[in-house]
């Protein structure tokens, strides 16, 4: 459930008017709905009841500060991936005691920077990786707290760049080494282990490679234990999917998700940790656009947006589906129109929908994609020299631009010229 709704005719973020916030930032731009980061936050939360846990929410799905600070201040801790993320955590209040650390490539200055600035654990991913991080603490003269990211090798039944969790993909410890590499940890005067770490893709939607991998963890628990190493934490990642057609999909909920975890975890008696990126913020954000033009086609009509591709990239690069939906609700028998529907970028991959019925359009009618809060405005980019565009929060009847659009100076501004030249 979100909280973008049609009231008296009109899409509203909780109880603003979408139309209202585009004539005042214009558009394009990604809106955020307070409650709606709160509500799916707070599903987890209550889903894990009963357990010790903590949800970090991994921050690669949408990074404003402000959207940070919604969820810090609901209780959550971060998942981060660079010392660009560690810093938005930071700067958002969030103790380090409650940011986690993941990625494949973490470099030393990373590494300092969390070790300085305060972490909860590190979820190594590889050998070369802990013996860099050993050497940073040792340096630092303190204690790296880290998990072992295993790679279960389950097939997460997803689009095939978003899974993690098969022995071809870059992550994670092969599960059927774990017991040499926890080996070697424990050799490290460094390092301090304190749990084991373990995802396998996003957009998942079925409980079954979940509970493949995590009976899978439990097993290696046992055996960590068994081997004296203290294993008190279980990092089990994000990737539970989202509805991104309102009809025909229905991914479980975090409910289900956390009877299953506590049903295969339970006994363990260890803390557990998720991840979710995408089912926190991906229906808490729409995209809005205008209709610049109405292009009649040989063939088809071409409904071209003020919005494209380097806004939201993830159609062009997953063929992702996002329901595209009228500002102005349809009225009742209204015979939509069949559209493509594209951005002004000069490549056809510029696409976001082929052949897509909505009401029928015409220049300056305003449109929302969404689901578009989890991928979108963090994988945007200024291709073909369009200002990355603003991001908006509401909460309640209140709005407040949370990223600006620059200027095309602002934007100028960031390139400099060689003294040569
Ligand atoms: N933890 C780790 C270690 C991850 O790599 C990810 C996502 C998450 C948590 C959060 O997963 P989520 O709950 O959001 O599924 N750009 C793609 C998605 C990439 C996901 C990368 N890792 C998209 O737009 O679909």
């Amino acid at each position: 459930m979100d909280h973008f709704l049609y009231k008296n005719g009109e899409l509203h973020a909780e109880d603003v008017p979408l139309r209202e916030i585009a004539a005042s930032v214009g558009t394009p731009f990604y809106c955020y709905s307070t409650a709606t980061l709160e509500r799916h936050f707070r599903l987890f939360d209550e889903a894990l009841e009963g357990t010790e846990h903590l949800v970090c929410y991994a921050m690669k799905a949408a990074s404003n500060l402000a959207i940070l600070k919604v969820l810090a201040a609901a209780g959550a801790g971060m998942d981060v991936v660079s010392g660009g993320e560690y810093a938005r955590a930071i700067a958002a209040g969030v103790p380090g005691e409650r940011i986690v650390f993941s990625g494949v490539g973490k470099t030393r200055e990373e590494m300092r920077l969390a070790l300085t600035g305060g972490i909860r654990q590190f979820n190594v991913e590889s050998e070369p990786e802990m013996e860099r991080l050993n050497a940073v603490a040792l340096e630092l003269g303190v204690k790296a707290p880290i998990t072992v990211r295993v790679n279960p090798d389950v097939d997460a039944k997803t689009h095939a760049k978003i899974a993690t969790g098969k022995k071809e993909n870059k992550f994670g410890i092969p599960i059927s080494r774990a017991r040499e590499v926890y080996a070697m940890a424990a050799g490290l005067e460094g390092l301090e282990v304190v749990g084991i770490d373990v995802h396998i893709g996003s957009q998942l939607t079925e409980l079954e490679p979940f509970r493949q991998a995590y009976e899978k963890v439990k097993e290696l628990t046992h055996q960590l234990r068994a081997d004296g190493h203290i294993i008190k934490r279980l990092d089990l990642g994000g990737g539970l999917g989202i509805p991104y057609t309102r009809s025909n999909e229905a991914p479980p909920l975090p409910t289900d998700y956390g009877a299953m975890v506590k049903d295969v975890l339970g006994e363990l008696g260890c803390e557990i940790e998720i991840e979710p990126g995408r089912l926190i913020a991906g229906n808490a954000g729409v995209l809005v656009s205008e209709v610049i033009y109405v292009k009649e086609g040989e063939d088809r009509k071409f409904l071209i947006l003020d919005a494209a591709m380097n806004d939201l990239i993830r159609p062009a690069m997953y063929d992702a589906h996002h329901d595209i939906v009228p500002l102005l609700e349809p009225e009742a028998g209204t015979v939509p129109d069949t559209y493509d529907i594209v951005g002004p970028v000069c490549e056809s991959g510029d696409t976001f929908a082929k052949g897509r019925e909505l009401a029928r359009m015409s220049e300056g009618a305003l449109v929302a994609f969404r689901s578009a809060g989890a991928y979108g405005a963090v994988m945007s980019s200024e291709y073909n020299s369009r200002p990355m565009i603003p991001e908006v929060l509401v909460q309640g009847d209140q709005f407040a631009v949370i990223r600006a659009r620059p200027t095309l100076e602002e934007m100028l501004n960031r390139d400099t010229i060689p003294e040569w030249l």
